[in-house]
């Protein structure tokens, strides 16, 4: 069975004491997750001891990167590799968010070094697709996230690529309040889905989590979690309020 995920991504957001307070009432809102279910929180690169010390102890509870270099050491001023996120309990990373494909000009080929740095030493990259409004304007969306999973994906084996999380994230949602329909949603996980059996096997592409990305809340979430081929959200502005974000975790099915 595959994992169902809630994961908060807390982008570039929160002072120290703000996230500390964030942290503890995310701890005593104790929401409950089932044995196939995780809660995920991929705060700011500085705040991850923090976050670890805070969730702690707590079942299928993890604390993510948003990001990662692609070599595991060296001369890249500014950085932080995958090792060295492992090295301090880090098991899971954001790779290719729309936010760094546009405002850092990642590639597809740099994502795939991203994801083969992350395998390398065992941990799960939460990979990122989704097109913007123009291509969805034009219903070339399908064409245009199966060439980024071929892209930075595709090289992968079997083995392998069931051990990546998918976030179908549409840039046209993101931030602007405008979900994707549960509909809409339904279709291009489908999509998606059929992309990796494919390539992959039905049996390999059963098992990948495809969450989806792009204004959830605890007022949708319910009803997009409930898609067959939705596995959770990656979650932005409303995982910085509690309340919001433990209602979402507990809309998982
Ligand atoms: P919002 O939930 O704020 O739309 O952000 C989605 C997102 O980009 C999560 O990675």
């Amino acid at each position: 069975m595959r994992k169902q995920i809630a994961a908060a991504n807390w982008k570039m957001n929160l002072s120290l004491a703000q996230a500390e307070t964030l942290l503890n009432e995310l701890v005593d809102s104790s929401p409950t997750l089932g044995a196939h279910q995780e809660a995920i929180f991929a705060v700011p690169a500085i705040y991850i001891p923090l976050a670890l010390a805070k969730l702690a102890n707590k079942a299928n509870v993890f604390v993510a990167a948003q990001n990662c270099h692609q070599k595991e050491a060296g001369a890249y001023t500014g950085e932080v590799s995958a090792s060295m996120l492992q090295s301090m309990g880090v098991k899971h990373i954001i790779v290719g968010h729309s936010e760094r494909r546009e405002y850092f000009t990642e590639s597809d080929a740099l994502l795939a070094e991203k994801v083969n740095a992350i395998l390398a030493i065992h941990s799960t990259p939460i990979f990122c697709c989704g097109e913007p409004l123009a291509i969805r304007e034009a219903e070339t969306q399908n064409a245009f996230v199966e060439a980024q999973l071929k892209n930075s994906l595709f090289h992968l084996s079997a083995e392998d690529i069931i051990k990546v999380v998918i976030a179908y994230e549409p840039i046209w949602a993101i931030g602007t309040g405008k979900t994707a329909s549960s509909a809409q949603a339904q279709d291009i996980h489908a999509y998606i889905r059929s992309c990796f059996a494919s390539k992959y096997g039905e049996v390999v592409a059963n098992e990948i989590s495809i969450l989806y990305g792009g204004s959830v809340k605890a007022s949708n979430a319910k009803e997009i979690f409930s898609q067959p081929d939705v596995d959770g959200g990656l979650v932005g502005g409303a995982s910085l309020v509690a309340t919001e974000f433990t209602a979402i975790i507990n809309a998982l099915s």
